[in-house]
């Protein structure tokens, strides 16, 4: 049997449109998979699995790798197109490509399932208690409805002209979902509310009704403000977004920092009024529904090298 020596995989960030924290408790929330990426590349090498390179410095890397490599014998590089930190999902990307990775080096294919169940594992070693919402939507691509325990359900999104503003601050996702935590049960009805309105949003976002999405933003970011996980630098920046004409703003993500995302008829005067303050802002495309591009897991054939 041919023995791969070398095997690459990639999947994509993500951007939670509703329900942050709230999921945590058995809301529903809704994200999406966007247009950037978490790259793995295996390499079969001589001596002890190791970091080869990598964009990202995280002490959790090496604990996270052994989750799934053998102890020897793999090389591994990395590179990611998404912020570390802000909330896109690079750390869920980084499980489900690395699950992917390994199984196109072993010269299978990584289903759904097994992306879901492994990258699981992953996540909890940067994250301790998440609710999988993360590398679910990595994993499956597209747009989710998701329901902590249920099977997550695909859901159409039209094409939304989303911006996506850096606070350029690393919110503490195990932090911030301890906050939570330890206020409720005071914020369990803005918790209850914001799951309400992920349900009120899932059809205005199939129709592409930015008015609706948008006023729904700022209705979830009020409450996101209310249960404390939000911050003076993400308001600021959901103020810039409104003021440059966005129909709704919010933080996106576990927040304390992270980014924003504003749903704007037109993006170009955010971006403008962004780039004006020095604030980092792109575009973003979602993707809806799931994109085959997003899964490109190749192998290279060949000997190992001894050891
Ligand atoms: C983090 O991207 C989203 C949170 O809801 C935590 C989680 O779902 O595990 C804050």
């Amino acid at each position: 049997m041919s023995r791969r020596r070398a095997a690459e995989a990639r999947a994509p960030g993500k951007l939670i449109l509703f329900g942050e924290h709230a999921v945590v408790y058995g809301h529903p929330a809704v994200a999406a998979a966007v247009d950037r990426h978490t790259t793995v590349r295996l390499e079969r090498i001589a001596g002890p699995t190791r970091l080869l390179s990598a964009t990202v410095d995280d002490a959790r890397l090496l604990p996270a790798l052994a989750t799934v490599l053998p102890p020897r014998g793999i090389g591994v590089h990395l590179h990611t197109t998404l912020p570390v930190g802000r909330g896109m999902g690079s750390s869920a990307a980084l499980a489900v490509a690395l699950v992917r990775a390994l199984a196109a080096l072993e010269g299978r294919r990584a289903d759904v399932e097994e992306c879901v169940r492994r990258g699981f594992d992953i996540e909890r070693i940067f994250h301790g208690t998440p609710s999988g919402l993360d590398h679910t939507v990595s994993a499956l691509g597209g747009a989710v409805r998701y329901v902590r325990g249920q099977p997550p359900a695909p859901i159409p999104v039209a094409v939304l002209p989303l911006v996506v503003l850096d606070t350029e601050i690393a919110g503490d996702t195990d932090a911030l979902v301890a906050g939570v935590r330890a206020r409720r049960p005071a914020v369990d009805a803005d918790l209850a509310a914001i799951g309400a309105l992920v349900d009120a949003m899932v059809p205005a976002l199939a129709r592409g009704d930015l008015a609706t999405i948008g006023a729904g933003m700022n209705e979830n970011q009020q409450r996101l403000r209310r249960i404390g996980v939000s911050s003076d630098a993400v308001d600021a920046l959901v103020d810039l977004a409104r003021r440059a004409g966005a129909a709704g703003a919010k933080l996106a993500g576990a927040g304390g920092g992270g980014v924003v995302i504003a749903v704007a008829p037109d993006p170009a005067p955010v971006l403008a009024a962004a780039a004006r303050r020095g604030v980092p802002a792109f575009a973003v495309e979602i993707r809806s529904p799931r994109d085959p591009a997003d899964d490109p897991a190749t192998g290279t054939e060949g000997p190992a090298p001894p050891g």
